[in-house]
């Protein structure tokens, strides 16, 4: 069976912070079943939003025309991966401004290339203190599904204000575990089908 990637993109300005550790539970699973992850930090960087100036619809390069952030390199580790995390923390009941900017232009630039995200299998992950976590958690799966991807159905919400407070979540952090488990799983049937598939 080939070699499954998965690439996670945090949100948080805080490197180490709550969302992080959401994220490093359901990369733990995923790496204990053989699967390559990488994580990449989004959060606390200079992320300009989608100018919709249709350039990506005109290229049709798999990229957006402004290349002075990160937003081409995460799209290019979204290309390569074959399962996708986002995990912000609530700010102000919705996801940090960085994740939304790099949902709009990504989802713009698949969007211009025929669906680069599509099956794709993708999990959501929200750190909260106390209130917005589900709409925050909607808005990463309404760009996953709105993106063909396929999001096997647990959500996980981690509960804390300061840094590492959500490891006392232990509801939270169950979540987190069960939702590396069940994309291990998709991932894996998923290559199994195609490569049973390609055999036939
Ligand atoms: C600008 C800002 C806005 C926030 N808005 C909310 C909010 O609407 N609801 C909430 O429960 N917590 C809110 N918080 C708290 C964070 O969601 C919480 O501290 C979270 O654990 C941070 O995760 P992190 O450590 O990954 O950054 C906010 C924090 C900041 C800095």
């Amino acid at each position: 069976m080939k070699r499954l990637k998965v690439a996670a993109l945090n949100g948080s300005p805080r490197k180490s912070g709550n969302t992080s550790i959401l994220i490093r539970h359901i990369l733990d699973e995923l790496e204990h079943e053989g699967i390559e992850t990488e994580l990449v930090q989004v959060g606390g960087r200079m992320i300009r939003g989608c100018t919709d100036c249709r350039s990506c619809f005109e290229n049709q390069d798999r990229r957006c025309v402004f290349d002075d952030d990160i937003v081409n390199g995460c799209i290019g580790k979204m290309c390569d991966a074959d399962g996708i995390i986002l995990g912000s923390p609530v700010y102000f009941l919705d996801v940090t401004s960085e994740m939304k900017a790099l949902i709009d232009r990504a989802g713009v630039v698949a969007r211009a290339n025929g669906g680069l995200f599509r099956r794709k299998v993708a999990t959501a992950a929200a750190a909260v203190r106390r209130s917005g976590a589900n709409h925050t958690v909607d808005t990463l799966l309404h760009f996953m599904l709105y993106s063909g991807m396929a999001v096997p159905g647990v959500q996980v919400i981690g509960i804390g204000r300061d840094i590492g407070d959500v490891w006392k979540d232990e509801e939270g952090i169950a979540r987190a575990i069960e939702a590396g488990k069940n994309m291990a799983w998709l991932l894996k049937a998923i290559a199994a089908a195609e490569q049973a598939k390609e055999a036939s």
